[in-house]
This record gives structure tokens, C-alpha cells and sequence, in this order.
């Protein structure tokens, strides 16, 4: 494995690849991970995945200021680069691609990649920027890295979405593989912000997963409109006190429209399925998790 912090070494030692590629579709297929770092099992699942499909898998670790909010914790992000490098080294990845700042923005940006449409709810909503920031740094990484396969955890089912429309807006080269969500034992999703959580935050943290499980009945209640569903999860979330509501919504998946508020939540089905997605903030921690129902 190889750590490389240069975007002209990471450019050449893609074309190597590229050029001792044989005829096996497989072996020469370059496989992605984007991540900011501090990893846990949910990345290490998609570079699993990438390591199943993939001759070459390279992972990237960088904290991208721009889709941090002037209040957000870039500054804080947790940050452990030489226990990242033993789990990467574990799961089999050929390359880490670890730049520094100025390495990926020598200079202010002027160009920036901006999706419309599904970023104006959920995350899009309470991050302004966020998915801008989000789609520029995977654009930059994409034009670097050069990829055939790109891996993304369905945890931020928003962020997929976003970088599939890009890829088909922009005819990017490169095949998004959305992956699922991995958790704890007891049902949290696996987040690096987990660690900011105190004991009581963490128990309490549990009423994401249970809210979103307990819907799997609510949305099959006949004739329940999205406001009392929304009102469900809302009054079965307020049972935890620590928790602060960012947003529950309920849209239909993949267009991301939110359901009107007398809406039948049968009427997402028109569109697929229908998709919960909460953001709730423990103190200073701010979680998210989502879930899709099929209603047919
Ligand atoms: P980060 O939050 O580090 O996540 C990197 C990838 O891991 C994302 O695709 C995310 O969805 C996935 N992931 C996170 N938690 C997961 C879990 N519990 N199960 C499965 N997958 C999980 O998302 C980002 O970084 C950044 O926005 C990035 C795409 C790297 C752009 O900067």
C-alpha cells in the first residue's frame, strides 16, 4: 500500500495501473472511496466492496473545507491518519490518497460544481453550500483519481443521489455504486461523529433507528397523510430529551419532492418508494440517518 500526497503522483501511479492493465475486465478495473477520514466499519465496508470488484482500490482521505459551514467542525473533524492507514492496509487498498489543503486548493476556487433540485431539502436545507462543496471535492477527485467504479455509503443517501445526477448531468466516466448502510449492533449508524457522542447522547442516539423502524407500521396505516406520520416520528423522537430535531422528512425517492402535508403517503409511490430521513442534534452532535420504505 501506498500512501501519496501529491495529485501528480496520484495521476501517474493511476496511469501505471492503467498501462499494465491486462485483458481481465476485473483485474483492471480502478475502484474509489472517497472519505474524510477517521475510519469505521461502514467505510471499511465499501472498500470491501471495492476490493471484490476492483484490480486497484484507492481510498481518499481529506477534510474538504468547502463543505463545512462557517459553523460547522472542519476544525474539530476528527483526524487519525496512522490508524486510518493500518484499517486501509487491512482492507486490502493499493493507494491512499491523503493531500493537504493547499495541495487540492493552491489558490481560491472559482469554478464549483452546484446540483439543483433534490439539494434544496433535507441537508441541502439546514447545510447551505454543503452539497456544492460535496460535489466540487468528488469532481476534483474524480478528475484525479480517474476512476471505472465509485463507492458511496447510503448512510447519506442525499450525497448519492447528488453525485448520480452530476455523473449523468456531466457524463462523467465512472459507475456510482451506492452501498448500505452498516451500523452498531444495538442499530446506530456507523458515523465518525459518533465519537463526539457522551454516554447519554450515545443511548439516547438509539431513537433514530427506532423511530425509523417503528414507521415501517406507520406508513402502512391505510389512508395516514404525511403530517401525522411526520408527527409520529416527531413526538416518538421527542421521547429521547437530549434530542434536538434539524429535520424530519419524508419525500418520495429517488425525486426527492416532499410529500404536501394531507398527501397520502401511498402517493410516493408513484414515484418509487417512500424516503424518512431525519437529522437530530445531541448536544453538539449533529446525526443522521434515513430509510427507505417499499409501499407496493
Ligand atoms: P465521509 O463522511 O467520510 O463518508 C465517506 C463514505 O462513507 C460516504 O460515501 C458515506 O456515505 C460512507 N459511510 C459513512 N458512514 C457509513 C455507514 N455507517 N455505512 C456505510 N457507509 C457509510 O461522505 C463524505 O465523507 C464526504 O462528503 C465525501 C464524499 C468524501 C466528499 O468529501
Amino acid at each position: 500500500m501506498m500512501i501519496i500526497k501529491t495529485i501528480e503522483e496520484m495521476r501517474s501511479k493511476v496511469a501505471e495501473r492503467r498501462r499494465q492493465a491486462g485483458k481481465d475486465e476485473k483485474e483492471s478495473r480502478i475502484g474509489f472511496v472517497p472519505t474524510l477520514g477517521y475510519l469505521h466499519k461502514g467505510h471499511a465496508s465499501l472498500l470491501k466492496r471495492a476490493r471484490e470488484e476492483c484490480g486497484t482500490v484507492v481510498l481518499s482521505i481529506f477534510v474538504n473545507p468547502l463543505q463545512f459551514g462557517p459553523n460547522e467542525d472542519f476544525e474539530r473533524y476528527p483526524r487519525d491518519p496512522e490508524r486510518d492507514s493500518a484499517i486501509a492496509e487491512q482492507e486490502g487498498v493499493d493507494f491512499i490518497f491523503m493531500p493537504d489543503v493547499t495541495e487540492m486548493y493552491p489558490q481560491k476556487i472559482l469554478t464549483t460544481v452546484s446540483v439543483s433540485g433534490i439539494t434544496e431539502g433535507l441537508c441541502g436545507a439546514s447545510r447551505p453550500g454543503h452539497f456544492d462543496g460535496v460535489a466540487t471535492v468528488v469532481t476534483k477527485l474524480f478528475n484525479i483519481v480517474q476512476p471505472d467504479r465509485a463507492y458511496f455509503g447510503m448512510k447519506d443517501v442525499q450525497q448519492v443521489a447528488v453525485i448520480q445526477q452530476m455523473v449523468r448531468d456531466l457524463n462523467m466516466n465512472v459507475e456510482i455504486i451506492p452501498c448500505p448502510t452498516l451500523r452498531e449492533e444495538d442499530g446506530l449508524a456507523l458515523s465518525s461523529r459518533n465519537v463526539y457522542l457522551s454516554a447519554e447522547e450515545r443511548t439516547q442516539a438509539l431513537v433514530l433507528q427506532l423511530s425509523l423502524n417503528e414507521a415501517e407500521e406507520w406508513v402502512r396505516q391505510p389512508g395516514i397523510r404525511s403530517r401525522e406520520l411526520r408527527q409520529n416520528i416527531i413526538s416518538r423522537i421527542a421521547t429521547a430529551p437530549l434530542a434536538e430535531i434539524d429535520y424530519v422528512e419524508i419525500v418520495s425517492y429517488p425525486s426527492f419532492l416532499p410529500l404536501e402535508d394531507e398527501e397520502p403517503v401511498t402517493a410516493a409511490v408513484n414515484d418509487g418508494q417512500l424516503l424518512i430521513a431525519l437529522a437530530v442534534r445531541f448536544g453538539q452532535t449533529r446525526l443522521i440517518d434515513n430509510r427507505l420504505y417499499s409501499l407496493g
